[in-house]
């Protein structure tokens, strides 16, 4: 089937697809995913998937009969690597400019309304069961994703679900978890995340903290659980009200969490306050190990549930531009455009997240100066609102005349129209952590934020040198005479 035969919503609600296995299916008619059989956890998936992340269009790739694990047991990577598998997994247009995609999704979340999830009794991840002493988590292939990461991850494309105990809301969050051993697992959520605050409100009280950590699901559902969704909204409300239709949830037995039906595995168990085990070094979304190794929460698993032949999704971090460089600059953009919107600033004409920066370190927003300080207002929300505030660098605020999401456009306007002397601003004690590479390791925690101003300067903006390049009406006709020449 061509791309553009493809069905935009088939079913009851937006979506074209109805679990992970059917979104594989349809990217296969796609001509977009590659089998690859008896590849091994140590190099082999790690390698193949750097070469993918790192080629943009490339296709996803499952591998099958993985060395040493049971033939069906199966890994699937760079599954959001392009732009019409992103727009396909939202329920938006994919056979059309990203500015148009971009467009669609943002009037599906003004249009968003929360969905609650539906408890059900049974579903295919209850298919096997592993209780107390049958638990074993190594049965599963986990890849050692990068040459010097100190174990092998089974979660990277996973996310864990929580409860606040205070609050009662359910979380769900990506948070890499790296195997220790049959039953153990640990995991490592960075300070200020939704998931960490909750997980830290059981150890204050002496508690552990319960979790369902879910290894491969619904796209969807993943996608949400490594995006900026609002604290005290659910990822399952809200992957509800995108989908058009609840999600289907089971109720943990041990836990009593909730976790979608049609998950691939689920390790169900406790975190203890007290018990830490080393966790790390793992290649991180910036392109390197800066968090090294240290004693991070574990999780004691007492039940794992699993579907017959069971997708671990694979979704490593690699040197940006990777994978999640670019599903997240898609989906994170649209955020920050909202926030730096709803924050009350007029005229905001577009909104980027760099892939080059993972999608955090290098923020572009386009806007019509209405006014004296407009520039400086927007630099600063984009640096610090929900989106933007986690572990960014450079933000670079731009007239309309330039497109946020072209690189070069928007660093061609920061050299001709910033003088560093007026143009700068600096914001110290920023939301950092132990990623941020540029922090001396004994002093993670804070870093600084540099808002660019790149607009004319307002006060004599009129009198600003004209753009010699040609207008796009001029382009326009100017590549209808001439496009011959370079054919
Ligand atoms: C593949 C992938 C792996 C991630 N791993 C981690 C991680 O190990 N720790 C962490 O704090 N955030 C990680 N993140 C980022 C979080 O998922 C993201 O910040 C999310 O919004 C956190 O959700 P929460 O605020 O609900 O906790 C990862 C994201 C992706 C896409």
């Amino acid at each position: 089937m061509a791309i553009d035969t493809l069905p935009r919503v088939t079913r009851g609600g937006h979506l074209a697809y109805a679990d992970l296995r059917d979104w594989i299916r349809h990217i296969d008619a796609m001509g977009q995913l590659k089998t690859v059989h008896g590849a091994n956890v140590d190099e082999d998936i790690g390698q193949a998937t750097d070469v993918l992340h790192h080629t943009p269009g490339s296709p996803a790739a499952i591998f099958e009969n993985v060395a040493g694990y049971r033939p069906g047991f199966r890994v699937l990577v760079n599954s959001f690597n392009t732009h019409p598998r992103i727009a396909f997994t939202l329920g938006i247009p994919h056979d059309v400019p990203l500015a148009e995609m971009q467009e669609a999704w943002r009037k599906r979340l003004h249009a968003f309304q929360p969905v609650a999830p539906v408890e059900v009794s049974d579903g295919p991840v209850m298919a096997n069961v592993m209780r107390g002493d049958d638990v074993n988590v190594l049965i599963f292939p986990a890849p050692k994703w990068h040459p010097m990461d100190g174990g092998r991850y089974l979660g990277t494309g996973s996310f864990d679900v929580t409860r606040d105990p205070d609050e009662g809301w359910v979380n769900c969050g990506t948070y890499r978890v790296m195997v220790h051993n049959e039953k153990q697992v640990g995991y490592y959520i960075s300070p200020g995340k939704h998931g960490r605050i909750q997980r830290q409100k059981y150890f204050d009280r002496g508690e552990p903290c319960p979790v369902a950590m879910v290894i491969g699901s619904h796209p969807l559902m993943f996608l949400a659980s490594c995006t900026e969704i609002p604290y005290g909204l659910s990822e399952f409300e809200w992957v509800g009200g995108i989908a058009g239709e609840p999600v289907k949830v089971i109720r943990g037995p041990i836990t009593g969490l909730p976790f979608p039906a049609d998950a691939e595995i689920v390790l169900e168990g406790f975190a203890s306050p007290t018990e830490r085990i080393k966790e790390g070094p793992f290649g991180e979304w910036t392109g390197y190990y800066a968090s090294d190794t240290r004693p991070e929460p574990v999780l004691n698993v007492q039940a794992v549930y699993y579907r017959d032949d069971p997708i671990v999704l694979g979704a490593p971090p690699n040197k940006p531009p990777d994978e999640q460089a670019r599903y997240r600059a898609f989906l994170r953009s649209a955020l920050l455009r909202d926030d730096i919107e709803k924050a009350g600033v007029p005229d905001v004409q577009g909104a980027w997240c760099h892939e080059v920066g993972g999608s955090r370190l290098f923020l572009a927003v386009s806007i019509k100066q209405r006014y004296a300080g407009h520039a400086r207002q927007a630099g600063h929300v984009a640096a610090m609102c929900h989106a933007g505030a986690y572990l960014g660098r450079y933000v670079v605020v731009v007239d309309e005349d330039i497109d946020p999401t072209n690189l070069e456009d928007v660093l061609w306007a920061m050299c001709t129209r910033s003088d560093p002397e007026r143009s700068l601003d600096l914001i110290k004690r920023a939301w950092s952590g132990p990623l941020d590479p540029a922090i001396h390791p004994d002093e993670k925690g804070h870093n600084s934020r540099l808002i660019i101003d790149a607009c004319r300067p307002f006060e004599w903006r009129d009198k600003f040198p004209p753009v010699s390049n040609l207008t796009p009406e001029q382009q326009k006709v100017a590549r209808e005479r001439w496009s011959w020449l370079i054919q």
